[in-house]
């Protein structure tokens, strides 16, 4: 039997299962999305982001004493070397903020001497997602021509990042919504940003680079880039009145995809857009109130025309609203998902190179001519 044959290609890995994990579990048909066992709505309304860093890193949710470790390594996590904001602050001012993100990242690898897995893997996690914080809050100031600040140690992972990116302080409800948003972003499984950061992991290159190579996946309008993409389109609508004539327009005689609907998984809504969706219901106000009137009428469109084919809104289609409201222009929405995504990358490289670490290594079916002679420059056509 020919070699084409006997293999089947999954295009895009879909329903692949490249290895096995404790850390979150989806139902895609139900849309249950839980950490650790625990429901990601009940993780929301209770947790804090640092109480999630110990479970999805430790297993458990912490103890008082386990948390106030947690919460000191965090803030003793936010320094980095100055030359790395220097580099940062270098950057052209119209760069791309991902790229931004990246070259940060990149900068402080540049530090990283002799990592080793299976060294202190968990503890270098904690430091890597204090120093995120640092590089993301950075993105905003460089990107609005501000001074760079660091993080000043606090009770709260989400309050030490607000205030250093704004420089003014926050109101305690603005602080809970920061860390929502980091609990329901923390981890997904193995989308496409976790899966390179395991293909990076498996080489058994270091953590700083399984990050850069999530983050670069990440950016995409497919993935990452689809709560500023969800977003934009809000923008372009720009009145409740012009959704119906502009969905019309786009979607159902253009064709275009309506981002922050949809998903690989999930064959119906998505659990971390429902609580978006009701975040964005009690911040909103001014512009940001505008756009979720826009998204509310847009989400009534689109779940009706896309029904048969199970398409439903998925986390980004109101994030981005709530992250509006609370002071974030649109282009921070994927250094803001990738803030918060750092646990899952990093639990999940973890988790892998610890428990069932292989060299991550597909094939390609070879589909080209046979084999032919090779044919001299002047006997070519
Ligand atoms: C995230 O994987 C994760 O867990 C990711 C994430 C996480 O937390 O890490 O959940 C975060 O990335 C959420 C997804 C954000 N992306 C978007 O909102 C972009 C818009 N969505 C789509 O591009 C799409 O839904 C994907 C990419 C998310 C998933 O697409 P699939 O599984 O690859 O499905 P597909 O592209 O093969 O589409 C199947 C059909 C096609 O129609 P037909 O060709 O069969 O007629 O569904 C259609 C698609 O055209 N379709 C859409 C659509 N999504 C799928 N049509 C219009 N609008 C959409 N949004």
């Amino acid at each position: 039997m020919s070699e084409s044959a006997k293999v089947e290609i999954s295009r895009g890995l879909e329903n692949v299962y490249i290895k096995a994990t404790s850390l979150t579990f989806i139902d895609g048909e139900k849309g249950i999305l839980r950490y650790r066992g625990y429901d990601i709505n009940e993780l929301a309304k209770n947790a804090h982001y640092e109480e999630v860093i110990h479970l999805m890193l430790y297993g458990e949710l912490p103890n008082r004493e386990q948390l106030s470790r947690v919460k000191d390594t965090l803030n003793s996590s936010y320094e980095v070397p100055e030359d790395v904001l220097r580099v940062m602050e270098v950057l052209p001012k119209d760069s791309e903020p991902v790229a931004l993100m990246e070259a940060g990242l990149a900068a402080l690898a540049t530090h990283e001497k002799g990592f080793k897995w299976k060294e202190g893997d968990r503890e270098k996690a904690l430091e890597i997602i204090g120093k995120v914080s640092t590089i993301t809050a950075n993105v905003y100031r460089v990107k609005e021509g501000l001074a760079p600040k660091i993080p000043k140690p606090s009770d709260s992972y989400a309050k030490s990042f607000l205030e250093a990116t704004f420089n003014k302080s926050f109101s305690g409800t603005e602080t809970s919504m920061m860390d929502n948003f980091l609990v329901l972003y923390a981890d997904h499984e193995v989308p496409a940003s976790t899966t390179a950061a395991l293909v990076t992991a498996s080489t058994l290159s270091d953590m700083y680079s399984c990050m850069v190579s999530a983050i670069t996946a990440l950016k995409g309008p497919l993935h990452g880039g689809a709560m500023e993409a969800a977003f934009a389109q809000f923008r372009e609508i720009g009145d409740p009145s012009r959704v119906d004539e502009w969905f019309e327009r786009n979607i159902v005689k253009g064709g275009n995809r309506l981002m922050g609907f949809g998903h690989r998984v999930y064959r119906t809504y998505d659990p971390r857009g429902k609580v978006f969706k009701s975040m964005a219901e009690t911040v909103s106000k001014g512009e940001a109130r505008k756009y979720l009137e826009i998204a509310e009428r847009l989400e009534k469109l689109g779940v009706r025309y896309f029904e048969a084919k199970k398409i439903y809104p998925n986390t980004d289609f109101y994030a981005g609203i709530v992250m509006y409201g609370l002071g974030f222009p649109d282009y921070m929405f994927t250094p803001l998902f990738a803030l918060s995504r750092t646990l899952g990358w990093l639990a999940h490289v973890v988790e892998y190179v610890d428990e069932q670490h292989r060299l991550i290594r597909p094939r390609a079916l070879y589909v080209g001519p046979g084999e032919r002679k090779f044919v001299p420059l002047d006997q070519r056509k």
